[in-house]
């Protein structure tokens, strides 16, 4: 339906709403609902609605969920050491006696420190960092900044702070080869600080901590920053109900098909659901933790490698449990379809025009 309204008084009103349009420009389906509610209209939106099927809700008030396991990502230049303190704390902290030890490499763990669970995320190449960066505001708690003590601040470490900022996640310093004899622990505050990581000690507001991943030392400190940390922030986190989860890393092995490691963050995941992983879908053959230990199901904060999934997804990618096959079929076609009609700029992409408003 047209409204019968002459476009300069249009014009007029929605610039009361802070907006300057053209006749030919294109508006998304929130604002046409607004534009439309000042002639007492009503936008529908007829195309496919994945929030509905998917039976997502916004703002949910989580204090009543169970604790959930802090998720700790680390980061940092190349070089400076993130997988060799992930290794360190892994070999530490792993009991020996747990089945089958280290079996398969994955970029996520949990690992039990005292009492506690902490989820680490090692940050791969830089591909995969940057798919995480889109939709990553929502995957880490903490980050954990290494920063070579003997190199001092570099590009990507510069390029980390960004993220960090841009994500608004607390960060703790991990000054890291402090046994090196060129450690110069002072100089990495100094450099930090002209990027806005004052230290606690310098009357600023970031936890610095000396470590070595190769003899140990102060990584019990760190790890104590870390809890700390993650308590302040009682995180939360409903462990029923369908999954939804995020992609770490996916790849195709020969006899498994893809591979692809998930970080569960709400709801639990359960072997042999249907999932759909941004634009592909399968269901959860099986379920397996970093040590290689079968699982039956996974819940908030558990990263697991899953088995079942038709392609390989793109780290970044976000997991449903959806009620069928047909169902994630669905939600598959529509998103790629979706992609193609943003991907062609042309008019026919775009869903609604002002001119639909006009006579
Ligand atoms: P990318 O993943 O490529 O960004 O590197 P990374 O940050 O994971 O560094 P990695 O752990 O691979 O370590 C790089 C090199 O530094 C290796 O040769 C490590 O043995 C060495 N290294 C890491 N930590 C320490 C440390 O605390 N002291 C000393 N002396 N060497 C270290
Ligand atoms: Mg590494």
């Amino acid at each position: 339906e047209k409204l019968s309204v002459r476009f300069e008084s249009f014009a007029n009103r929605v610039l009361e709403m802070n907006l300057l349009v053209r006749p030919d420009d294109y508006i998304g389906v929130k604002l046409a609902g607004e534009i439309a509610a000042l002639y007492n209209y009503r936008v529908e939106d007829v195309a496919f609605n994945e929030e509905a099927v998917l039976n997502k809700k916004a703002g949910e008030d989580k204090s009543a969920y169970p604790v959930r396991n802090p998720i700790i990502t680390i980061m940092g230049h190349v070089d400076h050491g993130k997988t060799s303190l992930l290794d360190y704390i892994r070999k530490e902290k792993v009991a020996a006696g747990e089945a089958g030890g280290i079996t398969q490499h994955i970029g996520a763990y949990s690992v039990k420190v005292k009492d506690a669970m902490l989820t680490f995320l090692d940050t791969p190449g830089h591909a995969a960092f940057a798919a995480m960066r889109q939709r990553g505001a929502n995957v880490t708690d903490i980050v954990v900044l290494v920063v070579a003590a003997d190199d001092g601040v570099m590009p990507q470490t510069v390029e980390s702070i960004r993220f960090i900022k841009n994500a608004e996640v607390p960060v703790i310093v991990a000054v890291n080869k402090i046994d090196k004899p060129a450690a110069n622990p002072d100089k990495v505050k100094q450099g930090l600080t002209e990027h806005g990581l004052l230290p606690e000690e310098w009357g600023g507001e970031t936890q610095y901590v000396n470590v070595s991943a190769l003899t140990g030392q102060g990584i019990d400190d760190l790890l104590e920053a870390i809890q700390l940390q993650a308590e302040i922030m009682e995180l939360r986190e409903n462990p029923k109900g369908a999954a939804e989860g995020i992609v770490i890393e996916s790849k195709i092995e020969v006899g498994r098909g893809p591979v692809t490691t998930i970080l569960v963050q709400k709801g639990t995941l359960n072997k042999g659901d249907s999932i759909v992983v941004g634009e592909t879908s399968g269901r959860a053959r099986s379920l397996m933790d970093y040590t290689g230990k079968m699982l039956n199901s996974a819940g908030p904060s558990t990263p697991v490698q899953v088995l079942g999934l038709e392609n390989v997804p793109t780290p970044g990618d976000i997991l449903n449990v959806v009620k069928n096959e047909r169902e994630a079929q669905k939600i598959v076609d529509n998103r790629i379809a979706e992609r193609k009609a943003l991907a062609n700029t042309s008019v026919e992409a775009k869903k609604v025009s002002l001119e639909d408003f006009f006579a």
